[in-house]
């Protein structure tokens, strides 16, 4: 039995470089039947509780399910459960465990997935706990950069953005961590500063990493530019975001600097911070990587169910 059989999927701190190789192998494999249909999990239901707005992770499931010819149940938005009425997280968690065979989750509130999981006998999945983790964005990430790069070993990656409340960016560095990349940049403006945590997981790691506010002074050096949006919904208040919004932006000029072969992620949604002019460039990939979405979710449930040898 593999390693992944049954398991749940918190955080990225669980997974090692062997295991996140078969699964970009088997991704890999995956993408010649992201449009068609493959029988593996006939028998399945995968249960989708989403209890804060998603329009990639909650859909690129569904699809990569209903590729392998599952099922899917499941809600998008507390109103329409009888949390609404009063009913508890852990006593919705236990019926979606008694209906499905895995659990997505979805939640605002860090810690909810860990949690479920205790509750639930079956695999259950983080997809995004409040500003905590995001693990399999991380892979896909991660598969985008193996996928375009040929390597995540030896690269130079720059994040820019809200790295205080982005989980995309917490479960990437975990991510990149497992292998051995030459140097992260942390770019962000003063506000938006990762927190400690954040830099403990780069010590941690032994990670060459450095701080500044400005791409510019960094964009040469970069193999990877990820970009993430101000995470508004996790400001504590409204007024910052007013303040901070616009306060960084990738830009047709600054991009002129960069090495022909960057790549430019995004776990998308975008706001501003990433013009519409750069879907242009020879840089993009955010696309690409949310159509990986479909081969790398079909890849995690085929190996959480076990059945990666039955396919053809
Ligand atoms: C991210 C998330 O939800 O954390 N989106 C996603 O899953 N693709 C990033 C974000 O919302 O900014």
């Amino acid at each position: 039995m593999s390693k992944w059989a049954s398991r749940d999927v918190i955080s990225m701190i669980d997974f090692d470089r062997e295991e996140l190789e078969e699964l970009f192998e088997l991704a890999l494999r995956m993408e010649k039947y992201a449009h068609s249909r493959l029988s593996l999990l006939e028998d399945k239901i995968l249960a989708v509780a989403f209890f804060e707005p998603s329009t990639r992770t909650r859909l690129s499931f569904e699809t990569a399910m209903l590729r392998l010819g599952g099922k899917v149940i499941g809600f998008s938005g507390e109103e329409a459960t009888s949390i609404a009425k009063g009913e508890s997280f852990a006593d919705t968690i236990r019926m979606l465990d008694v209906y499905a065979d895995a659990i997505v989750v979805r939640h605002y509130l860090e810690g909810a997935a860990k949690y479920a999981a205790e509750i639930a006998d079956n695999p259950v999945i983080n997809a995004g706990d409040g500003s905590q983790n995001h693990p399999t964005q991380a892979m896909l990430d991660l598969y985008t950069i193996w996928r375009e790069l040929g390597r995540v070993d030896d690269i130079t990656v720059g994040v820019l953005g809200d790295l205080k409340y982005a989980r995309t960016i917490r479960s990437l560095i975990e991510g990149l961590s497992k292998f051995r990349v030459r140097k992260i940049y942390l770019i962000s403006p003063p506000a938006l500063k990762p927190r400690k945590e954040l830099l403990d997981i780069l010590e941690r790691a032994g990670i060459r990493y450095e701080y500044t506010e400005r791409l510019q002074d960094v964009i040469q050096d970069l193999d990877v530019l990820y970009v993430v949006r101000i995470q508004r919904e996790r400001l504590p208040d409204p007024v910052e975001y007013e303040r901070i919004r616009g306060s960084y932006r990738v830009t047709i000029d600054v991009l002129r600097r960069a090495k022909d072969s960057l790549i430019v992620l995004h776990p998308l949604p975008r706001v501003d911070e990433l013009p519409y002019e750069i879907d242009q460039t020879k840089h993009a990939r955010y696309f690409r990587q949310a159509a990986y979405g479909v081969p790398v979710r079909m890849a995690l449930l085929t190996l959480i169910f076990d059945r990666a040898d039955k396919v053809p």
